[in-house]
């Protein structure tokens, strides 16, 4: 009986040792996107503070390909021990399920949510010498000549490819989709005018607009965002349907232990109340989750209601992966 007991505590000793010095090591964090795009613009932005609350750094690797669900699938897989952990998004865990049937994760279950970093409205850029600079000429000119025009994605599941679907699904244009590993390089042809227009999260915009080396057509929010005062709405420009705004998280694989979840929201918590973190992210027009949308158990709830919000729009726009 002595042994039993002697053991037990000897088991719960180690695990709280260990919980209580997570991380000991650095955490790699899997942006499932190219780098310079939304995704590891936030993560980036993010990561840079809760490595000084972890005492450990945080370590980007960017893994790209199929809209952000090689990168995802790869994380879902690693051990739960907390030193492998993502940053998901309202594509890779919102629509990926509508799009891939053969999906190797389960948004919903195959994941312990750390909570949301970043919510990012949506804007409709074109290269800076379309023939059209209002959300009206945009739609006419695609209607008419959608056959000729290149739209840059992140490929099917990713945001920037699910938001111009349904833009797409409301206009009936047509037109050539051109799938890329990241919005950070379809930016770069964006600029340089090898690609027509697209639909991307506001963070990875906001230089470019200014710097007007693209065109910022309209933004998919209520209201205009501060960080771009003069970009019109979507409602102002006739398509109030177009309305639309993704997010970016933090999440670990399943059966992380509580108390790396714990240590893990903790910091996440605390980059997001620092100053710093906020002025940049704003800057970028992200909108910062308060304290009870940041939670693990507020991102569970978004995650599933995102699946079931996502499915049927997406199966009617017929938008459906490779
Ligand atoms: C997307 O879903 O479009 C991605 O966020 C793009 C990116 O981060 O590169």
């Amino acid at each position: 009986m002595k042994r039993i007991l002697l053991a037990a505590v000897a088991a719960f000793a180690a695990h709280a040792a260990s919980a209580q010095s997570y991380p000991t090591r650095p955490v790699t964090m899997i942006v499932p996107f190219a780098a310079g795009g939304p995704t590891d613009v936030i993560a980036r932005i993010v990561t840079e503070h809760m490595s000084r609350t972890l005492g450990q750094q945080v370590i980007i690797e960017n893994v790209g390909g199929a809209g952000g669900t090689v990168g995802i699938t790869r994380a879902s897989q690693a051990k739960p021990d907390g030193y492998t952990i993502m940053m998901g998004h309202m594509g890779t865990h919102g629509a990926a399920p509508a799009l891939y049937p053969n999906l190797k994760y389960d948004p919903a279950k195959s994941f312990a949510p750390i909570g949301l970093a970043a919510g990012t409205p949506i804007l409709i850029v074109t290269k800076k010498d379309f023939p059209a600079s209002d959300l009206k000429g945009f739609v006419e000119y695609l209607k008419t000549n959608g056959a000729k025009l290149n739209e840059a994605n992140a490929g099917v599941g990713s945001v920037s490819h699910t938001t111009c679907s349904l833009l797409q699904s409301l206009t009936q244009a047509k037109f050539t989709r051109v799938a890329y590993r990241g919005t950070g390089p379809a930016l770069n042809d964006l600029v340089a005018g090898q690609v027509d227009f697209g639909c991307d999260q506001i963070v990875n915009l906001v230089p470019q607009i200014q710097a007007g080396t693209i065109k910022a057509i309209a933004i998919a929010t209520p209201e205009r965002s501060p960080s771009l005062p003069d970009v019109p709405t979507t409602k102002e420009g006739g398509l109030p349907e177009f309305q639309v705004s993704a997010w970016n998280a933090i999440f670990a694989p399943k059966d992380t232990s509580p108390e790396v979840v714990k240590a893990l929201a903790g910091a996440l918590d605390k980059a997001l109340d620092d100053d710093n973190v906020k002025k940049r992210l704003h800057e970028l027009g992200g909108t910062i989750p308060d304290k009870q949308g940041r939670t693990p158990e507020a991102l569970q709830k978004l995650v599933e209601s995102e699946v079931a919000r996502w499915t049927p729009i997406l199966k009617a726009a017929g938008a459906v992966a490779n």
